[in-house]
């Protein structure tokens, strides 16, 4: 069987800058709190109705450019997102109709943060099986609509940001691609980061009381999440790469899901490898979700943190709980 591999990657991330210290002026928090306990110095907001699917159809622009493509090779869309333009249909038919990829199929994936890594083994099983040939993978957000800039909000507000990454997956010959990759979920944790409404359980999907009490918005344990994030990257990085016949000496850089600086560095520690082989760039961008990897990836790419033909591990973690590693070779 063909493997795949990612031939072209990029990010947008829209222009408006919000620093640590513009946030000190909306909510009680710090500077120094929020780079203390989750390395973060500034993300990026939409400004006005930008939403995922706008940020997603620039990042798709640019990674079609880097792969050598154009939208007629593109034969199917998989868009990862928590924060959708709409609730029906999904982001995916919008990247189709403004892109003009003529009747290409396009598929919705929300898996919140694990979501590329889920899009990216479908695209891979797709290319793999011979159904597809040229998959555009994006994970894209808009989480500054959905938190509150206040003290009450501040757990959530100082941690996410927007943007969007994407990628072309196309068939390549043996000896690089796609090597391995694993999915995960414990539901028991599925109200520990969520977004209750609009719910389907609820008549009319949204009632006032739920509006005034902020359950149309995320929330989450954060605590939680931090310690079975810290015990989920490692275990789906070693199964990864046991499933792809390596070791972790062989890897060239590891780039999980930007969720914490301390998460990342708890992982580092906890496989036992420096820091400088998991990257981060958290710091820029605040936790972007199902943006995350794709923006994390093409920036290490760029910053020639490693070339063709080096072995690469992507990892994610978050709502669901679910999680995600794959193996590759670039
Ligand atoms: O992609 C997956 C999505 N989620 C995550 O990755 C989240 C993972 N979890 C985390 O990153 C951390 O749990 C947080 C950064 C969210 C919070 O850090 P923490 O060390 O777990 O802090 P905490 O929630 O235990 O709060 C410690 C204190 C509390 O005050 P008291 O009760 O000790 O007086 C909070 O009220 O810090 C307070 N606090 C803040 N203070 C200033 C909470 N948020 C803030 C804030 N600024 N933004």
């Amino acid at each position: 069987m063909a493997r795949s591999r990612i031939t072209g990657i990029a990010f947008h991330v829209p222009p408006r800058v919000v620093t640590n210290h513009d946030l000190e002026r909306m909510m009680d928090t710090s500077d120094a709190w929020i780079v203390e306990r989750t390395g973060i110095r500034e993300r990026h907001f939409v400004e006005g109705d930008v939403g995922s699917s706008e940020l997603g159809i620039e990042a798709a622009r640019k990674a079609l450019a880097d792969a050598g493509r154009a939208p007629a090779d593109v034969d199917f869309v998989i868009f990862a997102t928590s924060t959708p333009d709409f609730q029906i249909p999904g982001n995916g038919v919008l990247v189709q109709k403004t892109l003009g990829l003529g009747n290409a199929g396009a598929l919705d994936v929300r898996n919140a943060c694990s979501g590329f890594l889920y899009s990216l083994s479908v695209a891979d099983a797709f290319v793999r099986v011979g159904r597809y040939r040229c998959v555009l993978v994006i994970g894209a957000e808009v989480q500054s609509t959905g938190i509150q800039l206040t003290t009450g909000g501040r757990d959530m507000a100082v941690l996410f940001g927007d943007g969007a990454g994407a990628a072309v997956v196309e068939p390549c010959e043996e000896g690089r691609g796609i090597l391995s990759w694993a999915l995960h979920a414990d539901g028991r944790f599925a109200r520990d980061l969520w977004c209750e409404a609009p719910s389907s359980r609820v008549p009319g999907r949204v009632t006032h009381e739920m509006l005034d009490s902020g359950r149309q918005l995320p929330s989450m344990n954060g605590r939680q999440v931090f310690k079975h994030a810290t015990t989920r990257f490692p275990e789906v990085i070693h199964e990864v790469l046991r499933d792809a016949g390596h070791a972790l000496d062989d890897v060239k850089l590891i780039v999980p899901h930007q969720a914490n600086q301390r998460i990342g560095d708890a992982v580092a520690q906890r496989l036992g490898v420096a820091p400088e082989k998991v990257f981060q760039n958290i710091q820029r961008y605040g936790n972007t979700t199902a943006a995350s990897i794709p923006i994390a990836l093409t920036e290490a790419r760029d910053a020639g943190l490693f070339q063709d033909g080096d072995l690469i591990v992507l990892a994610a973690f978050g709502a669901g709980f679910a999680w995600a590693g794959c193996a590759l070779r670039w």
